[in-house]
């Protein structure tokens, strides 16, 4: 088991496909990031991904999530899904949904139970803005698709004051005939994507909206959970509230990551990278290197600072943009 100093357990990965999307989000990928894609030789080949990966799962890791960048604009994305279906764990995926038609027997056969998708807003013409492209009706189409093909939808809001706060409602609406689970994301800052104090919507702040209309009642805790679970009565569906920023679940944290080219990161804002796929392909054993980036795992938010309390200087937080890192 990859256990840290802490004692904190690790059985989860998230594996970054790709540091390219098909979308422009403003706050993850917007149109002035300086790009500087991995070359082709750069990143983790197919096979290298499932060596990679079967090396974590001999050390226990139970639950894998491909990320990006956006997971399905891989070329291989189905190879990938096909040979990680055959390890032991549970596979999931996030995805800003654009190509989920594409690849729901994919998912099918591959025994993946749970999507997540990015939708920030239910307007057309405002996620044409949020996100660059005009894909909106194709994503709540897939999210239909998925929900009748009985998938585990979660559906990703990242809050932003001024951007879509006001929709807050109309989410937690979403759920009351539809088994979606929406969770609110307070805006976290990385490398190039304009985050500052003041467009962060808290964890406090997201629970007055919604307790000014609705009663709800809070579900079941995990230790590991990164979200705070909450249900209408009656209501199909629920919602959560990911309080990375104002309330962050570090102390339960069971989570690993691995970036495109090959790097393990412990922790989503840690400054620090194990370069794994060197390793492989020099032909070294991986697994101390994966456990010695475990020990070096920081208590907190990769060190990088403390609870969001309304003041921080994001300058100061050395990371890469998140597209790099995978979310
Ligand atoms: N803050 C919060 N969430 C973010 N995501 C991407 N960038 C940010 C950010 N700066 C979200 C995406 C995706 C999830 C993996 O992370 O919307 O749903
Ligand atoms: Fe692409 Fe997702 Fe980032 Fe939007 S949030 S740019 S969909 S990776």
């Amino acid at each position: 088991m990859l256990t840290d100093k802490f004692n904190r357990t690790h059985n989860y990965l998230r594996i970054s496909l790709t540091d390219k999307c098909n979308l422009r989000c403003t706050y993850c990928n917007p149109v002035d990031l300086p790009r500087g894609y991995f070359s082709h030789s750069t990143k983790m080949s197919a096979d290298e991904i499932e060596k990679i990966a079967t090396a974590f799962v001999e050390q226990e890791i139970t639950k894998i999530r491909l990320t990006g960048g956006e997971p399905l604009v891989r070329k291989d994305a189905r190879e990938i899904i096909q040979r990680l279906s055959k390890l032991n764990v549970e596979l999931a995926i996030t995805t800003n949904g654009v190509f989920v038609h594409e690849y729901i027997d994919t998912f099918k056969t591959a025994r993946i139970k749970a999507v997540n998708v990015s939708l920030d807003t239910l307007n057309k013409s405002k996620n044409q803005l949020i996100s660059g492209r005009d894909e909106f009706n194709r994503v709540k189409e897939n999210i239909n698709l998925l929900l009748q093909n009985n998938f585990h939808v979660k559906v990703n809001m990242v809050v932003i004051k001024d951007m879509n706060e006001h929709e807050i409602l109309d989410f937690v609406a979403w759920t009351k005939n539809e088994n979606v689970h929406v969770r609110f994301i307070e805006f976290m800052p990385f490398a190039g994507n304009h985050w500052s104090s003041n467009k962060v919507f808290s964890y406090k702040e997201i629970l007055n909206v919604i307790a000014s209309t609705y009663q709800f009642s809070s579900l079941h805790h995990d230790k590991h959970d990164t979200a705070m679970q909450f249900k209408i009565p009656e209501y199909k569906g629920t919602f959560a509230i990911i309080s990375t920023m104002s309330k962050p679940f570090c102390a339960g944290c069971n989570r690993l990551r691995l970036t495109t080219d090959g790097k393990m990161k412990n922790c989503l804002f840690s400054k620090s990278e194990v370069d794994i796929l060197s390793a492989l392909r020099r032909g070294e054993n991986i697994v101390p290197l994966i456990q010695q980036c475990v020990l070096e795992k920081e208590e907190a938010l990769g060190g990088q600072f403390n609870y969001f309390d309304g003041n921080l200087e994001a300058s100061k937080i050395q990371n890469r943009s998140m597209i790099n890192i995978g979310g």
